[in-house]
């Protein structure tokens, strides 16, 4: 059984195949965290200590005992009035404008399969075999009548923890909730490391590494959305764990707001890690009855290194999370007209674009930004979504089915959130902008951000992208959004402390009405790139474009550090042209392709037409190939072979779960005179067995690539690139 209850130790005991996290309610009704860490059956109450710390440590005033202090307690729900005097989960202000709670535990249940959240998105299971539960514990504060209902779900299988809270208000006056995080992870003692994805706008989720010391280490944002600046994903690990070996913990949170994660090391040396929503312009008011949900944080553990995190996350991403028949499709390989046209195009040159990836066997030509009311450049337009027939020469019907002729799909791009103030809309509709009334409100690429927690802004903007995807076949829709929100007022909030987390709520009403209306849309998430690459816009988007940065070099960085949280299958990889329009580096095709096929929505985005006969020869090379590769890409296991900032040849890995076929790609990045050899190390084969090289026929036994690996050739040019196909020879060949 995966959830267990001893009511004799009012213990609960979570397993999955190879963790175990315990809690226990203890006798003053305070839920006291005591385990998260590889499978065990036994009772872990032990590890608390008590004793006299001095009267700087509070006691609740009911346990009149010294040694007993919420201040030093490993727990659950932290909160802001029982004397713990760390960060919190929890700060709540009663009517009377006075903070402070107290909250024991008052009921439970235990419920089959996995928990869902009203209006937010959180992990699924579809299936029994899953063997999914669920855990509701509610708390309460019985002064203000306030329960916070602490809800566990496990999938057994996969390693895979969540947790999410319902602060609901059921007593007789108003509260306003200051503070509402998810999760926390108390830990008694140990040396720490904590790994954040850092980044800005096209050099997103590079992971940064650094010692956990006394303090408060946090990384969030404060942007309304997840941002390219801070990714919503934090690992805490043993201070020697590498990629194979060491305990390593994450949260994830399936969210796409203001968020704020954090790691605090306290007086007693004990560390508490955390993660929930930002509490900066966070003021959220709940009249009697009314409730506010502290969004999804997934949580894995391994004792087996950093590698084994990211492969229980990619598998419960891949197949948990993201939704829809796309999330087992292979996607289609695409050409977008940005990087090939910008807003200069017409109907003729698209058409020309989608005849040349015809021949290509290119699938699917996206028309990117510029096609619609006056969008010539990015100072106008947003919120007019409607087709600009001058610049395409006819309806939208016309082209696509010219494109469709030519059997190739079409898709488009939309920014739904946004609205220009040189725009009909918001020459109709000042107010349903985001800004504060008497002051200017701050631009961001010229934009204003549309009050998505307004629920006739959300069905003006339904029905005007519903109008267009009805008027031509219509096959993928990529959603953008392009600025941080930095005015936060609606016209309707009866607190404006409420507005970013609402916002977020819309923006999940609105993509959700919108897949529901178009069930086999593929729908791919971007923000300025990168931005809103969190496990929240997955549930919607089954891919999101990982960086504007179409860089081979960097993207080797980009796609390195976002494999830690997020699977292959999600990101977004395009082959560019070169020079690289935004860095200006040059790096050769064979390695712009091999690196964009580390993402399962490959594609193109350079003008076709330029390409030289040879280049073409390689992109169908490069298109068969991908096509070959697909299903272990989505679907395999991800290793992160070396690092593309440590080491010398960069080098990853995709791997099939049984062992039997492994692509191992590496990218020479460093060279030196006479050089030393470089050697590429796969992992996740079958010891014991003996693999076949596919292109070269060379056949290695399986151990020896793992422990020496297969050498690059010497004196290797910058930026040599190397596909290895090992595919395991049965007792039969
Ligand atoms: C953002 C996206 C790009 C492109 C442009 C269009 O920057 O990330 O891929 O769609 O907008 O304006």
């Amino acid at each position: 059984m995966p959830l267990l209850y001893d009511s004799t130790t009012k213990t609960f005991t979570i397993h999955t195949d190879h963790t175990t996290y315990q809690m226990r309610v203890d006798e003053y009704g305070y839920l006291v965290h005591l385990y998260y860490g590889a499978r065990t059956e036994g009772q872990m109450g032990y590890v608390v200590t008590y004793a006299d710390r001095s009267g700087m440590c509070a006691s609740p005033h009911d346990a009149s005992d010294r040694t007993y202090s919420l201040d030093v307690l490993p727990q659950e729900y932290p909160f802001q009035g029982g004397g713990d005097m760390r960060n919190t989960l929890l700060v709540v202000r009663d009517a009377n404008g006075t903070f402070g709670c107290d909250l024991r535990y008052d009921r439970h249940e235990i419920r089959d399969g996995k928990y869902a959240l009203k209006g937010l998105p959180a992990v699924y299971s579809e299936s029994a075999d899953d063997d999914a539960r669920s855990l509701s514990i509610t708390l309460a504060d019985k002064r203000l009548g306030l329960e916070v209902e602490l809800l566990y779900g496990v999938l057994p299988k996969i390693d895979i923890i969540t947790r999410a809270a319902i602060i609901r208000n059921a007593g007789p006056a108003k509260v306003v909730v200051k503070r509402a995080q998810t999760a926390c992870l108390d830990m008694v003692h140990g040396s720490f490391d904590v790994i954040t994805f850092n980044g800005r706008h096209a050099m997103e989720r590079r992971p940064s590494r650094c010692a956990v010391t006394p303090g408060s280490f946090s990384v969030g944002s404060r942007r309304g959305m997840s941002s390219n600046q801070y990714n919503p994903l934090m690992i805490m690990c043993d201070r020697d764990a590498t990629e194979t070996s060491g305990r390593a913990w994450s949260m994830s949170f399936v969210y796409s707001g203001s968020f704020l994660a954090e790691v605090e090391k306290d007086q007693y040396e004990q560390v508490r890690m955390q993660m929930g929503l930002s509490d900066e312009q966070f003021s959220y008011p709940l009249e009697p009855g009314e409730e506010l949900i502290a969004p999804e944080v997934i949580m894995t553990f391994s004792n087996a290194g950093i590698e084994k995190i990211s492969h229980n996350l990619h598998r419960c991403i891949r197949k948990h999370v993201c939704r829809g028949p796309w999330r087992d499709r292979p996607r289609p390989i695409l050409i977008n007209s940005w990087e090939a046209h910008y807003f200069d195009f017409d109907g003729d040159s698209l058409a020309r674009l989608a005849g040349k990836a015809a021949e290509l066997g290119i699938d699917m030509l996206v028309m990117d930004d510029g096609w619609f009311a006056n969008r010539y450049d990015d100072m106008r337009s947003l919120g007019d979504w409607t087709v600009n027939e001058q610049k395409l020469g006819g309806p939208l019907s016309q082209l696509v089915d010219y494109v469709n002729a030519m059997g190739v799909k079409f898709g488009i791009w939309v920014e739904p959130e946004m609205v220009s103030e040189d725009s009909n809309l918001y020459r109709a509709h000042p107010d349903w902008a985001l800004a504060i009334p008497g002051k200017d409100p701050v631009l961001g690429r010229d934009q204003l951000v549309l009050d998505m927690s307004r629920a006739d802004v959300r069905d003006n903007i339904f029905n005007q992208l519903c109008a267009v995807f009805d008027s031509a076949n219509i096959e993928y829709v990529k959603w953008d959004y392009n600025r941080s929100i930095v005015d936060v007022y609606s016209r309707c909030a009866s607190d404006q402390g409420k507005v970013l987390y609402d916002y977020i709520l819309g923006l999940y009403d609105l993509l959700e009405r919108l897949i529901q209306r178009y069930p086999d849309m593929l729908f791919e998430g971007c923000s300025a790139g990168g931005g809103r690459f969190d496990a929240g816009m997955l549930y919607y988007t089954p891919q999101i474009w990982t960086s504007d940065n179409t860089d081979a070099h960097d993207r080797m960085t980009i796609q390195y550090g976002t494999s830690f949280g997020y699977p292959c299958s999600a990101m977004g990889a395009h082959v560019s042209a070169s020079p690289n329009e935004i860095n200006g580096r040059d790096v050769p095709l064979t390695t712009r392709g091999v690196v964009a096929m580390a993402g399962g929505g490959f594609g193109y985005e350079l003008d076709l037409m330029e390409l030289p006969e040879r280049a073409c020869e390689l992109i169908k090379g490069q298109i068969k190939m991908y096509r070959e590769i697909d299903p272990l890409v989505r679907e395999g296991l991800y290793y992160r072979l070396s690092s593309p900032k440590k080491d010398r040849v960069c080098s990853w890995e995709f791997a099939a779960e049984d062992g039997s076929e492994a692509i191992v790609c590496a990218v020479v990045l460093e060279v030196e005179g006479y050089g030393v050899a470089n050697y590429v190390v796969p992992r996740g084969l079958t010891r014991g067995a003996l693999y076949r090289e596919a292109t070269s026929g060379n056949v290695y036994p399986a151990d020896a690539l793992m422990d020496v690996g297969v050498p690059l050739p010497v004196g290797s040019a910058p930026y040599m690139t190397r596909v290895y196909h090992f595919v395991r020879l049965d007792d039969a060949d």
